[in-house]
């Protein structure tokens, strides 16, 4: 077969914005059919396969076949950017097996990558996730033992070629404080100097930027507008991947959706945050290929890559949803 023909067989569907490929992504990503995409991607923003020690659903690999496999994705990542392009790589925690202690895995992992002497690459930013509704885990030691608490975090790492890679945090702020937004609307400040040295000014907090600052920590959560995030400083944005249209859709129809769907806040943070319209996001580890559709809701366009052919046929659901002008197109 030639490459050609190779990579068009690998295509599981396509929209007018993207294209998602069926296959190992180290084999599609290195493939000729790929070289015109290669210094073309503006954000990698992905939830690989989890470092975990027992062998999960969808395939996982053993400790240490599972960091070299992953330190050796760094060049091939590296060579898809643009010069001034992102990596988003969302990892959670995991545990030895059957013993109550954390695994340095997903961390030797970020920093195999990150570190790896052909890609150039370096970390410009941490962020942790935090989900407060996440379910007791290792269940073993928080809920039986009641020996360790609730892990309920995923690490984020954004990493890139170069010290400047394209950003801007105008486009991702989060909505004022209720008491910001009091301060606002009365229009007066506790000025003066404060212990740590900063001199607040009588106006220095009463422009309405429409927002403020994000904080490199998200907290993930039902989003009622009533109440404030439960730590103020956060950027909170609902887990919709319960009620969503894809999550409705896969219910009716009996399917079992992927178990491990990146929250919809998150892609849609870094896509805002780190691209423009029609720049291209990858997503080598797609799944229900929730950066694909994020990334078309928000007029990027998307490559999406995974290795399991059910996960390629379930997010095509993803591409009916009404609200999607980009729906599938045939061959
Ligand atoms: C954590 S899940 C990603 C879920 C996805 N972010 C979503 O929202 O649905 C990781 C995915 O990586 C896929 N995978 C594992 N090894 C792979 C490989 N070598 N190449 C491509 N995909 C792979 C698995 O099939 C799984 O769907």
């Amino acid at each position: 077969m030639t490459n050609e023909l190779l990579i068009k067989s690998a295509i599981a569907h396509k929209t007018s914005t993207g294209l998602y490929f069926n296959g190992k992504s180290e084999d599609i990503l290195q493939s000729e059919a790929m070289q015109g995409y290669k210094g073309k991607i503006q954000l990698i923003l992905t939830s690989p396969p989890f470092p975990l020690n027992n062998k999960k659903k969808y395939g996982n690999l053993k400790e240490e076949a599972y960091l070299e496999w992953f330190t050796n994705l760094a060049p091939i990542f590296s060579q898809m950017l643009t010069d001034n392009g992102s990596i988003v790589i969302e990892i959670g925690n995991s545990w030895e097996d059957s013993r109550p202690v954390q695994s340095l895995l997903p961390l030797q992992s970020l920093m195999g990558f990150v570190s790896h002497a052909n890609a150039g690459l370096r970390l410009i930013q941490e962020f942790i996730s935090y989900n407060p509704s996440r379910l007791p885990s290792p269940a073993q030691w928080v809920t039986v033992n009641r020996i360790r608490t609730v892990d309920s975090y995923t690490r984020v790492w954004w990493i890139a070629k170069q010290d400047f890679p394209k950003a801007d945090n105008s486009k991702v702020l989060r909505p004022y404080s209720k008491s910001m937004q009091k301060l606002l609307e009365r229009g007066s400040y506790n000025s003066g100097k404060r212990p740590s040295e900063h001199n607040i000014s009588k106006n220095s907090f009463l422009k309405d930027h429409g927002g403020s600052i994000a904080h490199n920590f998200f907290e993930i959560d039902g989003l009622d507008l009533d109440r404030e995030p439960r730590l103020p400083n956060a950027f909170s944005f609902s887990n919709t991947s319960s009620n969503d249209f894809f999550s409705r859709q896969c219910k009716e129809r009996g399917i079992i959706p992927h178990p491990a769907r990146m929250p919809m806040g998150l892609a849609e943070f870094f896509i805002q945050y780190l691209t423009d319209p029609d720049d291209v996001v990858l997503d080598p580890f797609a799944g229900s290929n929730t950066t694909g559709y994020t990334a078309a809701r928000l007029g990027r366009k998307w490559l999406s890559i995974d290795a399991k052919e059910d996960y390629a046929i379930q997010s095509r659901i993803r591409f009916e949803d009404p609200i999607l002008s980009d729906g599938l197109q045939e061959d």
